[in-house]
């Protein structure tokens, strides 16, 4: 199966993320700046949700107007701690998304994932799961966060990053080429601590300012 990667350059979001990655950017900024391309992430991350058609009355007439399909519903699932940031925008634009949470940390020699905390919707077999974490880095807390969501028989998985490295990409599609990523930059490389260079830093650490 081909894997798809979707590079997402709107103007907006490639400016916003420029703002994003300058050091001098406060805590507040960076946030907000999250949220709002969160916001346009999940304008194109949704851009194929089915629709169904219900007859409504406008002031002027009857007509037959598009709605979304109710049975194709959606669970945003939040890598902790950083993909609340992803989360809070895309939560804004799909109000009715339910929510799942994976807390993964990297062992910081190995850069292994370590679970701590799973929960997701029970009714996670009929719904199409939409993955967040705004860096793909190593890949390996993604590769993880699927892996064990792909257990629980989701209709589809999709992942949503902001910034990915040529190496976590790879890795990410190497091991689950079934599943379509969708990032705002392809960064140059990883550091020798698993750091996308020139990146954006610690993305958990901007936004919440425990740096
Ligand atoms: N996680 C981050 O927050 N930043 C990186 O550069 C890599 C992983």
């Amino acid at each position: 199966m081909e894997q798809q990667v979707t590079l997402i350059k709107h103007p907006l979001i490639q400016h916003k993320l420029t703002i994003m990655r300058k050091i001098e950017t406060s805590t507040a900024k960076f946030r907000s700046l999250l949220k709002e391309i969160s916001l346009l992430l999940a304008y194109e991350v949704t851009r194929d949700l089915p629709l169904k058609s219900e007859s409504i009355k406008t002031p002027m007439a009857s007509m037959h107007a598009p709605i979304l399909a109710p049975e194709k519903k959606l669970v945003i699932v939040s890598i902790q701690r950083a993909g609340q940031g992803i989360l809070d925008g895309m939560l804004e634009l799909i109000p009715s998304a339910r929510v799942g949470h994976i807390g993964l940390y990297r062992d910081p020699n190995t850069f292994i994932p370590i679970e701590y905390y799973f929960k997701v919707p029970q009714d996670i077999d009929k719904r199409n799961v939409v993955v967040v974490d705004p860096m793909l880095a190593t890949g390996n807390s993604a590769v993880a966060a699927v892996e064990r969501l792909k257990s629980t028989n989701p209709l589809s998985i999709k992942f949503i990053c902001l910034l990915a490295a040529p190496e976590g990409l790879k890795h990410f599609c190497d091991i689950h080429p079934d599943v379509p990523i969708f990032t705002a930059a392809v960064d140059e490389k990883l550091d020798e601590n698993g750091y996308i260079i020139p990146g954006l830093g610690d993305a958990g650490d901007r936004m919440f300012g425990t740096l």
